[in-house]
């Protein structure tokens, strides 16, 4: 791999130990994936900030790489922790909010903006063609995709090394020619909502492996639907963009996969694994909420209320719910919780008796068995809304 003089002095620990590791991680990494050289990045996304999901063990790197100065070069945003100030942190043990609060603070002293969030693209969008380092696999393949950046997925190390030498290897997607679909796939069904755009990710990711898909059929989508299929397609598979169909993109040699309403019903079927539909927990914001998805769900529960007994989560960032206080006091008045910093996958539901999670996210409903030990039921906002409130 090519160094500049300038990195080279940098991998050699002329400016300090935390440059240097930095420097090494991203050039070992580079080396296995036959990078030529590093490439400067507009912004890093650090995912692994819960410490539900952290654990122990790397928190004693964060906390030699702040001690040794390590700053970010670069913006550099943080995914979800454990729980937020306000009310997940009072139900759950000072010794798990302790731990959490030691890893946040490392991140802050190297200069980490606490976003807590997995839709860092809402704070600030990054530039079409910009190189990025992001480690949250939703949000790596909205950027690539529907943002049109250039990012490969990073582990929580790489990203963290990347925010703090502001470069990346040059491999995988960050090259033109890995950036071109290897697959169409042709939608033969109409597809009716957000639950089914994330049905059809969970799909294509099963089938696709690291095959790169141009999507042809898919009629009238919003971003937020984009979103739900590409955070269920990388939780199922490695691929990390996809394309969709356009009249400039020459497609005919590709091979071709048609997807039916059954592949999609399927998909549903496999996600709901709850034996009745007595949810613990209505969880909304996989991935976190956007300001239109916070106005149309105050929309729905304007005026209403949750029924008694029923705990309902809307996720988002701070910054979303500043932006809509209104839209979020709407929710709150009709007994929803709208919780920001969090999710229910990176929270400990178990310690809170949670056993069945109703949610419109594939994603969710793909990891809350293993990670979550909990039942899932998977239906579009509507349902997940009509279940919750009264009348
Ligand atoms: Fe975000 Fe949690 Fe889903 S981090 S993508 S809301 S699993």
């Amino acid at each position: 791999m090519y160094l500049t003089r300038e990195e080279e002095r940098g991998y050699e620990g002329e400016f300090g130990w935390a440059n240097k590791i930095c420097m090494k991680i991203l050039v070992r990494l580079g080396e296995l994936f036959d990078a030529t050289k590093l490439v400067p990045i507009s912004s890093a996304h650090v995912s692994g900030v819960s410490y539900k999901t952290l654990g122990d063990a790397p928190v004693e790197f964060l906390e030699a790489l702040s001690a040794a100065g390590g700053k970010a070069n670069v913006r550099a945003t943080l995914n979800p922790q454990g729980f937020d100030a306000e009310y997940l942190s009072q139900k759950l043990d000072a010794d798990l909010r302790r731990k959490q609060l030691n890893i946040l603070k490392q991140f802050e002293k190297m200069g980490f903006k606490q976003s807590l969030t997995c839709t860092p693209y809402y704070l600030e969008e990054p530039l079409k063609d910009s190189h990025l380092a992001w480690a949250e696999s939703s949000a790596v393949v909205y950027a690539n995709s529907v943002l049109g950046a250039w990012t490969n997925r990073e582990g929580g190390p790489s990203a963290l090394a990347a925010a703090i030498i502001g470069k990346t290897p040059d491999y995988g997607v960050h090259k033109p020619e890995n950036r071109q679909p290897k697959v169409s796939i042709m939608l033969e069904t109409l597809l009716q909502n957000e639950m089914e755009f994330g049905a059809l990710g969970n799909y294509l990711g099963r089938i696709l492996e690291d095959r790169i898909p141009i999507i042809h059929g898919l009629k009238g989508c919003s971003r937020e639907d984009l979103k739900q299929l590409g955070a269920a397609l990388a939780s199922t598979g490695m691929v990390n963009m996809f394309h969709l169909h356009s009249a400039s993109m020459r497609t005919e040699k590709l091979e071709k996969i048609a997807i039916e309403d059954k592949d999609i019903k399927r998909s549903i079927e496999n996600l709901s694994t709850a034996s009745e539909s007595k949810p613990d927990l209505i969880f909304i914001g996989c991935p976190h909420c956007s300001l239109n998805e916070i106005k149309e769900i105050a929309r729905m529960m304007d005026g209403r209320k949750i029924k008694s007994g029923k705990e309902v989560w809307i996720c988002t960032s701070r910054f979303v719910k500043e932006k809509v206080k209104n839209d979020a006091q709407k929710i709150e008045k009709a007994g929803a919780h709208v919780i920001t910093d969090t999710c229910a996958v990176v929270t400990w539901t178990e310690k809170l008796g949670i056993k069945t999670i109703m949610t419109n996210s594939a994603k969710t409903a793909y990891y809350a068995p293993t990670l979550n030990k909990a039942e899932t039921i998977l239906a579009p906002l509507k349902e997940c809304l009509n279940t919750a409130l009264e009348g």
